[in-house]
């Protein structure tokens, strides 16, 4: 028992509201294989390039040719309650013209193109037309600053970057040391007139003189597709990339996870700078025809209820962290028409039993936590609508999954112990292909077979997985995965700082804050102004999210005798925990 409730929410007592597309774990767990998984997809193609293989065939052509051509594909809902509809059919003529525009600047398959802007249709138009043309798409966050748009757009050498009015300042800023970009293509809106200069190209202008035909270009399966900077514990981001077979896995498990079946209304709240924005607000639910829920606008109780009960939502993917914040808001949900919800799920963080148990009282659903990464692009532990939930628990391996606990040396550990997540390697089809310019990171992923995830965790014996936490010093902030070194380095770039440390603090709502420990130089003093401007120096130059809601200020910091930060130290003196075996530390 968990306080008053009970460990285990039984689908016999509350069953899924429809027949859900997997109703039997064990069996679908036993019949299924990639191979079949491919060749229903892909049909009899041989292992050849062909425009079949690509995404946006996938995700759009394939829809506009048959019944689902006047479907409602996105459902685009502003703040200000305006909504805009794309079909299949204007989905596709609006990406062939996007892949048009990018042919005529000269970008070709595998060229990187990346996408900077709020949520608006656009970026799914840019998306799946820089896909179309098979050039690789990034995405990055909105609320990025210079410094890490900077790091993405030169480790990856994008030559186009796809912006808004509002946020071209900030790619211009850089522009004079990014030698390879060689466009800006900005989305209007209706907003003010362009800046004048010979690299900007207006989206609307060149889209209306764009032809909307175009021959989606053929790829081979493991072809690169999308590339996300993810957060280790060492240096910059790398770029994770992933290929465009990744889609049979995103559709398997969009349709055993997320349960999407042709009536419903999907909304995912993950932003598109976030794999689960790619995998969850794309591939997953567009392979299957769906129709999706766009919604624009700031972050507020009232705000999502609305857009829940607006638009008839029946599937709804969201993260621990808004839903705590939705609990914890007070806000009156009986006002609320939530009627046609029937399917909830979270990802990002450890979903607390408290949360699903809110779920189940207001929605009358409980949450369904799944579990991967960016490198993994797509869910591969989770609960599953006609799987009892144990609540705090992850889940369980997907069919096709190989997951295991893994002691140091690589051997599998038993029901119970806790050790290292790990997948078969071999079982993921969406597996990252490589890290970009960085073989020798992606190697160090591996152990024989085995993809170490960094995570730690246990299974038990009903083969449900538990997570513990991470193996390394990357914070999960709101489900946002933050490298320290990023925000050191921000840190350290003010005037006053001489170094800086940063760990993930626990929080109530947020899993983790973000903590900084900051050694000031000589003589300056400290105060509660300065830390205001240390948060607010990290927000504009680094990103609007990834700041040190903490801030203390010490004489020097934990390190190793080579120079090396020993967060962990700090971490531990933090939580009043032991701190372990120093003797390594200099200084200490
Ligand atoms: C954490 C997000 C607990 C975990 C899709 C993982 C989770 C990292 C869960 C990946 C969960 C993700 N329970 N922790 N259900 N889901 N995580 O790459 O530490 O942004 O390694 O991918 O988030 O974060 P990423």
């Amino acid at each position: 028992m968990l306080g008053t409730h009970p460990d285990r929410i039984s689908k016999t007592t509350n069953p899924p509201r429809q027949k859900p597309n997997i109703e039997d774990y064990d069996l679908a767990r036993a019949d299924f294989s990639w191979q079949t998984a491919n060749s229903k997809l892909f049909g009899d193609v041989a292992d050849v390039c062909s425009s079949k293989y690509n995404i946006t065939y996938n995700c759009v052509d394939r829809h506009a040719e048959d019944s689902r051509r006047d479907k409602t594909a996105l459902l685009y809902a502003a703040e200000d309650g305006s909504t805009e509809r794309f079909t299949y059919a204007d989905l596709k003529k609006q990406t062939n013209k996007f892949a048009n525009v990018l042919s005529g600047l000269g970008v070709n398959k595998n060229d990187r193109v990346f996408i900077f802007m709020p949520a608006i249709p656009e970026r799914y138009i840019a998306f799946l037309g820089i896909l179309k043309l098979g050039a690789v798409v990034g995405t990055m966050f909105a609320a990025f600053q210079e410094e890490a748009l900077l790091d993405r757009l030169s480790d990856s050498e994008a030559s186009v970057v796809v912006t808004n009015t509002e946020l071209l300042p900030r790619i211009q800023n850089i522009q004079s040391k990014l030698p390879c970009l060689q466009k800006i293509i900005v989305v209007q809106r209706g907003s003010t007139e362009l800046p004048v200069a010979s690299n900007v190209v207006a989206y609307e202008a060149a889209m209306q003189d764009a032809s909307d035909s175009f021959q989606t270009v053929a790829v081979k399966p493991e072809d690169f597709a999308y590339m996300l900077y993810t957060s280790g514990t060492t240096g910059k981001p790398k770029g994770v990339i992933h290929s465009h077979s990744d889609i049979v896995q995103a559709m398997a498990t969009t349709s055993a996870v997320l349960d999407i079946q042709e009536n419903d209304i999907y909304w995912c709240t993950a932003d598109i700078g976030w794999v689960t924005g790619v995998v969850y607000g794309v591939l997953g639910i567009w392979g299957l025809g769906g129709t999706s829920v766009l919604y624009e606008g700031r972050f507020s109780p009232e705000n999502w209820y609305r857009v829940l009960q607006d638009h008839k939502v029946t599937v709804w993917y969201s993260a621990p962290t808004a839903i705590r914040m939705l609990m914890g808001s007070g806000v009156d949900t009986a006002s609320y028409d939530f009627s046609h919800l029937r399917h909830l799920c979270s990802v990002g963080e450890p979903s607390n039993p408290e949360a699903i148990w809110w779920g189940l009282e207001v929605f009358g659903l409980p949450f369904h936590d799944t579990w991967w990464q960016t490198e993994l692009g797509g869910i591969c532990i989770s609960n599953l609508p006609a799987l009892d939930i144990k609540p705090g628990s992850m889940g369980k391996p997907l069919p096709g999954i190989e997951a295991a606990i893994l002691d140091p040396a690589g051997n599998v550990l038993a029901p119970g112990q806790q050790g290292s997540l790990a997948l078969r390697a071999s079982t993921v089809q969406s597996l990252m292909k490589t890290i970009w310019h960085n073989q020798g990171k992606y190697d160090s992923y591996f152990i024989g077979d085995w993809y170490i995830s960094g995570d730690s965790a246990y299974c038990d014996a009903d083969g449900y997985f538990w997570f513990v936490g991470r193996n390394d010093d990357v914070i999960n902030t709101a489900g946002e995965r933050i490298g320290p070194f990023e925000v050191e380095s921000a840190l350290v770039e003010h005037p006053n700082v001489v170094e800086a440390a940063v760990i993930g603090k626990p929080d109530a709502v947020r899993g983790e804050i973000i903590k900084a420990f900051v050694v000031l130089k000589d003589g300056v003093k400290t105060s509660d102004e300065l830390k205001k401007e240390l948060q607010q120096f990290v927000k504009s130059h680094l990103s609007g999210h990834s700041y040190p809601r903490e801030i203390d200020f010490i004489d020097h910091l934990p390190k190793t005798r080579s120079g090396k930060i020993m967060r962990r130290v700090l971490k531990a003196k933090e939580l009043g925990l032991p701190t372990g075996d120093t003797s390594t530390l200099e200084n200490y």
